[in-house]
């Protein structure tokens, strides 16, 4: 799909398996209609399509070309979705909401998706609410060999969640890092505006003395998560703050926030496009 063709370029030289020739021609209203030009009878199809903003035109457009090749005969189409558009509307948080994940799982299903790959769900109990094939992979592997490579990031450093969803994440990167330490952030979210407080960690002793912080997350969305996050650790003497997150959403003012953050560096994978100017 158009949504990050330079990430299916790479997957396509990996593989060196050519990537398929497919019209997507979008008329004068803003409507897209989308053709594949191959022959993919009896083919298993692979679309490579991360459904990060423009979240609805990026899902439309999956949707037409997995119904394309359906039509034209692939005999199983898999759609590697690095990052999950709508993932964290997976259930009503107040009374009256869309479970918009819901609804993306049965669209995806009705237009013949056989199998679903995708990168650092922001929760593991994502793929129940999908009938089909589903794949859960993750960047934390790359992450440890990042870390593991660079002296001044891995020396006397502790591993942060953020917040109490992302537990799983550090104890399994820990793992990978030689039980490195961890703790985590207790942090609540306003659901109405959505700002974000880090009131107090959990599972640093009072009298230890980490050079720095490696924050880890699924994904830096306003950047507000990993911004409280930065600021209560470094009020906690933590002098070097590194930031690992799978998918830069970078949504509205983030990149400029985090650029005059405390944050020294952030860490992130190109499942999802980035602006240059970002
Ligand atoms: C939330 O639970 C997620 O794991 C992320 O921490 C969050 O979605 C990041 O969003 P933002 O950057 O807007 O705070």
């Amino acid at each position: 799909g158009s949504a990050n063709k330079v990430l299916a370029q790479r997957v396509s030289n990996c593989l060196k398996l050519p990537l398929s020739k497919l019209e997507i021609f979008i008329f004068p209203d803003g409507e897209r209609r989308v053709r594949v030009l191959d022959n993919v009878v009896d083919q298993h199809c692979v679309i490579i399509q991360p459904t990060s903003r423009p979240v609805d035109q990026n899902y439309v457009e999956l949707f037409f070309i997995i119904d394309c090749l359906k039509r034209s005969g692939a005999s199983f189409v898999t759609a590697v979705v690095p990052y999950l558009g709508y993932q964290r509307q997976d259930h009503v948080f107040r009374d009256g909401e869309a479970v918009s994940l819901e609804v993306i799982s049965k669209a995806l299903e009705a237009t013949g998706l056989n199998k679903l790959i995708t990168f650092d769900l922001h929760t593991i109990k994502t793929p129940d609410i999908f009938s089909i094939e589903f794949v859960h992979l993750s960047a934390l592997r790359i992450f440890s060999e990042i870390i593991k490579k660079q002296k001044e990031i891995h020396q006397n450093s502790i591993l942060i969640s953020p917040d109490m969803g992302g537990i799983r994440r550090i104890k399994i990167l820990s793992n990978y890092l030689n039980n490195m330490p961890f703790a985590t952030i207790n942090k609540n979210r306003d659901l109405e505006t959505g700002s974000v407080e880090a009131t107090d960690i959990e599972g640093i002793e009072k009298q230890s003395n980490f050079n720095s912080a490696l924050i880890v997350d699924d994904m830096i969305s306003s950047g507000g998560t990993v911004i409280a996050a930065a600021d209560l650790l470094i009020k906690n003497g933590i002098k070097n703050i590194y930031v690992f997150g799978t998918h830069p959403v970078f949504s509205q003012q983030a990149p400029a926030l985090l650029q005059n953050s405390a944050i020294k560096k952030v860490f992130v994978t190109d499942g999802i496009k980035i602006d240059k100017a970002k």
